[in-house]
């Protein structure tokens, strides 16, 4: 009989790390049942349905309808809901992804149910516990019964904690996988359409992403960089989808920024087109993980507006910096004089890490 594999999707960056597991384990349905779980952390059409439809994914088979809330109003719905639902599946595995809320809610309610939870990108440490991302994926990799890191500091973090090694599977980045996918797909009109409907030039814009609490849900910080891109789009087009976090604290802070053309204030993009302009820029500034990835993996030099970083290997083999608001315009000058780091691709992110996880299951009894 076929292993029955719940498969949990949740917020944004999760849909293209379920992706490619997806697909991979279709191939050998007398082997894997994957089953689709969305729990509805993110419910707007542009911050999951887009994702869907841009990835091939079928609709979910479950929809758990969640929605927003506190961290514990959100946190508790996952699991009422979770729970209720994974009942009727008779589930053989649950695999839960990245950091997020859902992550965590539905790995405990697992968990408890005695069904065996594995983590895909497990073993990242910001070692910075005001990320609520950080206690998320320190609770998941602790209970954790499969673990697959992205990266080799994902293992060295999980012995540390004390993960017995033979739970530990080196696989690679999964982001990759979808992002390699999509790049395929991706062909010069539909570039051209891009670039033409944001009226920009490829290699003469910036690309930025900001939705992190500690940057957007503070209005002086928020502020700051808002009077910062502002003036750096007078020097150079500057292109910022806004996440809905980011969009309602804009909102509260009554400056119209986008009276100066070059500073395009847009809605979230859906994958193909983020990823068309992904290509393009002459830097990104950001706040997201998986974009310090991308970026690496597509050699753009990256900006990264946090103290800290789970993802040590964008810095120390790729094209990605630390930046601060005081220091962000020295950098910005160094890349616009020419002056950055060439990255090299880190270990395994290959576009085969579906691949590699379930040559990784197949050979246990679940
Ligand atoms: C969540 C993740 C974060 C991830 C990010 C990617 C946690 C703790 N945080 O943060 O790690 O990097 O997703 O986007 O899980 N909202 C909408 N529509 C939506 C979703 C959210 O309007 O579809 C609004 C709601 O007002 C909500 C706010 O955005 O309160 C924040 O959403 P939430 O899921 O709480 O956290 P994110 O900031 O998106």
């Amino acid at each position: 009989m076929a292993m029955k594999i719940v498969l949990v999707a949740g917020a944004r960056p999760n849909f293209m790390k379920i992706a490619p597991l997806f697909w991979e384990m279709n191939q050998l349905p007398s082997v894997f049942q994957s089953i689709i779980l969305h729990t509805g952390q993110h419910y707007d059409y542009e911050m999951s349905k887009v994702f869907f439809e841009d990835l091939d994914l079928p609709e979910p088979h479950y929809c758990l309808g969640v929605g927003s809330g506190t961290h514990a109003e959100q946190t508790g719905k996952i699991m009422i809901e979770f729970e209720r639902a994974i009942q009727n599946v008779h589930a053989n595995l649950v695999i839960v992804f990245g950091d997020v809320n859902s992550t965590l809610a539905c790995s405990v309610t697992a968990k408890k149910l005695f069904i065996p939870v594995a983590h895909v990108e497990a073993g990242l440490r910001s070692f910075d516990m005001t990320m609520p991302e950080e206690i998320n994926r320190k609770v998941t990799d602790a209970i954790s019964d499969i673990l697959f890191p992205p990266s080799r500091d994902g293992n060295e973090n999980l012995v540390r904690e004390g993960v017995e090694r033979n739970k530990i599977h080196l696989v690679g980045n999964i982001m990759i996988d979808s992002l390699v996918t999509i790049l395929k797909r991706i062909n010069p009109s539909d570039e051209d359409r891009v670039f033409q409907k944001f009226g920009l030039k490829r290699n003469h814009f910036v690309l930025v992403t900001l939705h992190r609490p500690s940057n957007v849900d503070d209005k002086n910080n928020l502020r700051k960089i808002m009077h910062f891109l502002n003036h750096l789009s007078l020097r150079i087009p500057v292109i910022f989808p806004v996440h809905p976090r980011t969009k309602k604290n804009i909102n509260g802070l009554d400056t119209n920024y986008a009276v100066n053309g070059n500073f395009k204030i847009v809605e979230p993009l859906r994958y193909k087109e983020f990823i068309t302009l992904e290509k393009y820029p002459r830097f990104v500034v950001t706040d997201s993980g998986g974009i310090q990835e991308e970026t690496t993996y597509l050699n753009i030099p990256c900006l990264t507006l946090r103290p800290n970083t789970e993802r040590p290997v964008t810095i120390t083999e790729g094209t990605n910096e630390l930046v601060t608001y005081e220091n962000i315009e020295e950098k910005i000058d160094l890349i616009l004089s020419g002056n950055w780091k060439q990255g090299k691709l880190p270990e395994l992110w290959d576009g085969k890490t579906a691949q590699r996880i379930v040559n990784t299951l197949k050979r246990m009894e679940l």
